[in-house]
């Protein structure tokens, strides 16, 4: 039977520290602002995507994490389905083409994340671009394809996942020049850590999609914060990233999250996606700095309440964690490693009696009575560095059987 060789790929999430936020073209995903982010490493997040075409099966098919999703009518799959189609070069597809038999092959595609999908982790981010890098294998898609501005059709923010380390949405005029383009390769500026403090694994109220698009028309901040503000960010952080300036980027890119959530909250009806606990993390990130006396960590929060935190190194990692778990404990629940999975990589009893001093000094900062009432406002704590682009990996790795493909009719 006609069917193809499976094909499986990887791709990372990226975390925006300048935040696309608003369509000037809706159709081709055109944004308002151009965008920068870090790539985060695939060790600790990533989208795994197998794709295979068959004319033995009956419809197309896609299994997101196990649940079948609708294809046919998914019109972002589907655009990105035919961009990719444009530039194909595989055999057995021009064959096909030649005789006129496309129709009669079908895609099983079977895609899975290993964190909680729209969690405000940009789960559509690395969920697209695993799909594009995957089905431009299975496509052979010409040399020389831009392949981000096809994974934009998908998501916006997913063309910035092309590529590791540090990159750049250019917003363009048309599709062609609305492309990622990266700043600097992960290896640049290595050291720098993350933690990714989860207040909610819950799906977000009000989707990136609809949200964006509600600011655009209501919010009069949106348009001086793409036309006025963000571009000069954009260079600032450009340059602070190339200068490895750990102070100026963390200043930025907190700057440019409050701005943006600000845009969110000026938006009709407002948008709130951080909670009390977002909040609380903020306080404790600027109690910290001010101790320090200068910036050592940052945040950002994407469309939801989850706190992307980074560091410039492990010293400096560590000395926060060791403020986060006192501040805000585990619940009695959960134990140690479920709080905090790379808790015995991390944390000795060394962390805590090394910066007990440190940490009291935040805790008056913040004129905390007790930590008592912060138990279990966290649900979990991730831990990551800065990471690599997308990879295709061996046949053995696949989601796709053998058996899947002679059952899946
Ligand atoms: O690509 P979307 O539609 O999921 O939008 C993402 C928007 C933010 O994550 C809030 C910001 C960004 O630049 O990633």
């Amino acid at each position: 039977m006609p069917v193809t060789n499976v094909y499986t790929t990887i791709a990372p999430v990226n975390i925006a520290i300048i935040k696309y936020w608003g369509k000037k073209d809706t159709k081709l995903h055109i944004p308002l602002n151009s965008s920068l982010s870090f790539t985060l490493s695939m060790n600790d997040l990533k989208s795994k995507t197998s794709v295979v075409a068959s004319t033995e099966f009956e419809q197309s098919r896609l299994i997101l994490n196990g649940v079948s999703e609708e294809f046919e009518n998914n019109k972002r799959i589907q655009n990105v389905l035919q961009l990719i189609q444009q530039h194909a070069t595989a055999q057995w597809y021009t064959e096909a083409k030649k005789n006129n038999t496309v129709d009669q092959y079908k895609l099983l595609i079977v895609s899975e994340n290993n964190f909680p999908t729209a969690a405000g982790l940009a789960s559509s981010a690395s969920g697209y671009c695993c799909l594009v890098y995957a089905l431009a294998q299975l496509y052979q898609v010409e040399k020389g394809t831009d392949l981000s501005t096809i994974m934009r059709l998908g998501s916006g923010s997913a063309c910035r996942s092309l590529y590791g380390g540090f990159v750049a949405w250019e917003m363009g005029t048309d599709h062609a020049s609305s492309n990622a383009v990266q700043v600097a390769p992960e290896s640049h500026w290595s050291t720098i850590q993350i933690l990714i403090a989860v207040a909610s694994a819950d799906k977000k109220a009000v989707s990136s999609t609809s949200g964006m698009q509600d600011s655009v028309n209501t919010s009069e901040k949106l348009k001086v914060r793409a036309s006025e503000i963000v571009p000069k960010r954009l260079e600032q952080m450009r340059l602070a990233i190339l200068n490895k300036d750990f102070a100026t980027m963390a200043d930025l890119a907190m700057k440019d999250s409050d701005n943006f959530h600000e845009c969110c909250a000026d938006t009709k009806p407002p948008i709130y996606y951080m909670n009390e606990t977002s909040h609380l993390v903020v306080r404790i990130v600027n109690a910290y700095n001010k101790v320090k006396g200068t910036i050592q960590g940052g945040y950002t929060f994407d469309a939801g309440p989850n706190a992307v935190l980074f560091f410039e190194n492990q010293d400096t990692m560590k000395e926060f964690l060791a403020i986060l778990l006192h501040i805000i404990p585990r619940s009695d629940k959960q134990t140690d490693a479920e709080y905090f999975p790379k808790y015995n990589l991390f944390v000795t009893l060394d962390l805590k009696e090394q910066h007990k001093q440190l940490v009291q000094q935040v805790e008056k900062e913040l004129n905390l009575e007790s930590t008592e009432e912060n138990k279990g406002k966290l649900r979990f704590i991730l831990h990551t560095t800065v990471g690599s682009g997308p990879q295709v990996l061996d046949e053995k790795e696949s989601l796709i059987t053998n058996m899947d493909i002679l059952q899946r009719k």
